[in-house]
């Protein structure tokens, strides 16, 4: 690196378009510019240390500077640098199919490179229309997702996508997309008595995709997508038997379910997928992010033999690719991310931490601002609130962006901790630590969120 951080500080404001950025805000405050990363912590351009509690975007998840990864990337360059899978093959992609079909649940064999989890969803739900088409069903064509979800950006990943402040600008969305009731039990719609009992919250959960796919015409209903914990909204875990029922449903109407593992995959939920922590075989799971620990991109589709059987015969094919799907370094890193995840134990880490970290984030409860606490693995939410003593009452827009924008966000990233604070819905602050995070790094989340979140401004 050629410039100052003076410089850096310029060009990033002259010439860097940050997504999903307010840049008129970095008129008056610093671009974060990181430079180096070592295991759980970052380090920006002027040598401070910050913990990363966010797996940077939920990607990280053996850590920041490992050079095994490092390594595997410059081997592969070194030795093929690029070729595409268009009608080919190089070694680094048939091996990483090969163990990413090995570790996905039983069934699920075929896999489909992208370079992210965008493509990713774009991908399934290409796939999953392409099959319908040729197995005599083209007016399948439909997808429901959930309220909120995150899905991608991408024009078609965006419809499937339910929040609508990243949708609204782009008008008119891809058609076919329908939204149906998430798993906020925090401020669902119905009942207390259902939403306190884990058989009649799931039911009514699981009735909401049923009754769209009725609604919609279940012939015309390719696929349900669904994150196995969802992101958006504040990591909204299913109610115990949820996605067991919705697969049901799927069944009865032949519907695909896809499995949306962006960020609930390799070991963020202490399982290699989170559908499996849950006891479900999807038709497709959607991956990306941590599948290298970010050290290059990539993402894909692992689908089952069915799905794959009708673009095996004859003069069939898939119509879609993408150049860079694939790409050998990529799958070379991916490849050496699983080998450090399995020969570092550190998808059982998870397992094993989960309750430790848990613990810690629900001791926060006994702040004012701290309404719920919500997720699994290391993957959590703390949502906040106006009044504590009326958890329903909810923060205007204004009053959260305040909140958030103004207090919460920058003060937390003051005190060394990065994480996430969402303003676009109700305020929630998000936790998906590097997974190799132990009891110190874990202390200090807690110790940051507390001393943060404990003195806030009084009226907020
Ligand atoms: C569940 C889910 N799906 C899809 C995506 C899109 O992935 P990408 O940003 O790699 O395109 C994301 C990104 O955060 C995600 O969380």
């Amino acid at each position: 690196m050629t410039m100052t951080p003076e410089e850096l500080q310029e060009a990033a404001k002259r010439h860097l378009w940050m997504h999903f950025s307010r840049l008129g805000a970095f008129r008056h405050k610093d671009v974060p510019v990181f430079v180096r990363g070592s295991g759980p912590r970052l380090y920006d351009a002027a040598g401070r240390a910050y913990l990363d509690g966010l797996a940077s975007l939920f990607v990280v998840q053996a850590g920041h500077g490992r050079a095994e990864l490092a390594e595997a990337g410059r081997r592969q360059a070194e030795t093929l640098g690029y070729y595409p899978i268009w009608s080919a093959a190089h070694p680094a992609a048939v091996e990483l199919a090969a163990r990413l079909a090995a570790l996905a649940p039983g069934g699920l064999e075929r896999v489909f490179f992208t370079t992210g989890g965008s493509e990713a969803v774009e991908s399934a739900w290409k796939l999953a229309r392409a099959y319908f088409r040729q197995i005599g069903q083209p007016e399948r064509t439909k997808v429901i997702a959930r309220d909120l979800a995150y899905h991608g950006t991408t024009m078609g990943a965006l419809a499937v996508t339910g929040l609508p402040a990243i949708k609204d600008q782009f008008e008119p969305l891809v058609p076919g997309a329908r939204h149906v009731a998430n798993t906020n039990r925090f401020r669902s719609g119905l009942p207390p008595d259902v939403v306190a009992d884990d058989d009649r919250f799931a039911a009514a959960c699981a009735g909401a995709v049923e009754a769209a796919i009725v609604e919609e015409g279940p012939e015309t209903v390719a696929a349900v997508f669904l994150e196995p914990v969802q992101n958006t909204g504040g990591c909204f875990p299913p109610p115990p038997g949820y996605l067991a029922r919705v697969r049901d449903v799927c069944d009865r109407y032949g519907v695909l379910l896809v499995s949306d593992e962006v960020i609930c995959g390799f070991g963020r939920l202490g399982h290699w997928f989170g559908a499996a922590r849950y006891g479900v075989v999807p038709d497709m799971i959607t991956f990306a992010k941590g599948v290298t620990s970010g050290y290059a991109p990539l993402g894909g589709v692992i689908c089952t033999d069915e799905l794959a059987a009708p673009f095996l015969e004859g003069d069939a094919s898939f119509a879609h690719g993408i150049t860079f799907g694939g790409h050998p370094v990529s799958c070379a890193v991916a490849l050496a991310n699983l080998d450090l995840l399995e020969s570092e134990g550190i998808v059982e880490h998870v397992a094993a931490t989960e309750k430790a970290f848990a613990e810690r984030l629900e001791s926060l409860r006994a702040l004012d601002v701290v309404g719920d606490v919500r997720g699994a693995g290391f993957f959590w939410a703390l949502e906040l609130v106006k009044d504590p003593d009326d958890p329903s009452a909810r923060f205007t827009p204004e009053e959260r962006t305040a909140l958030v924008r103004g207090h919460v966000a920058p003060r937390l990233f003051e005190a060394g901790l990065v994480c996430r604070a969402d303003d676009r819905v109700d305020p929630v602050v998000q936790l998906a630590p590097v997974l190799t995070c132990a009891d110190a790094e874990l202390d200090e989340i807690h110790d940051i969120l507390g001393d943060v979140l404990g003195n806030l401004p009084s009226g907020r």
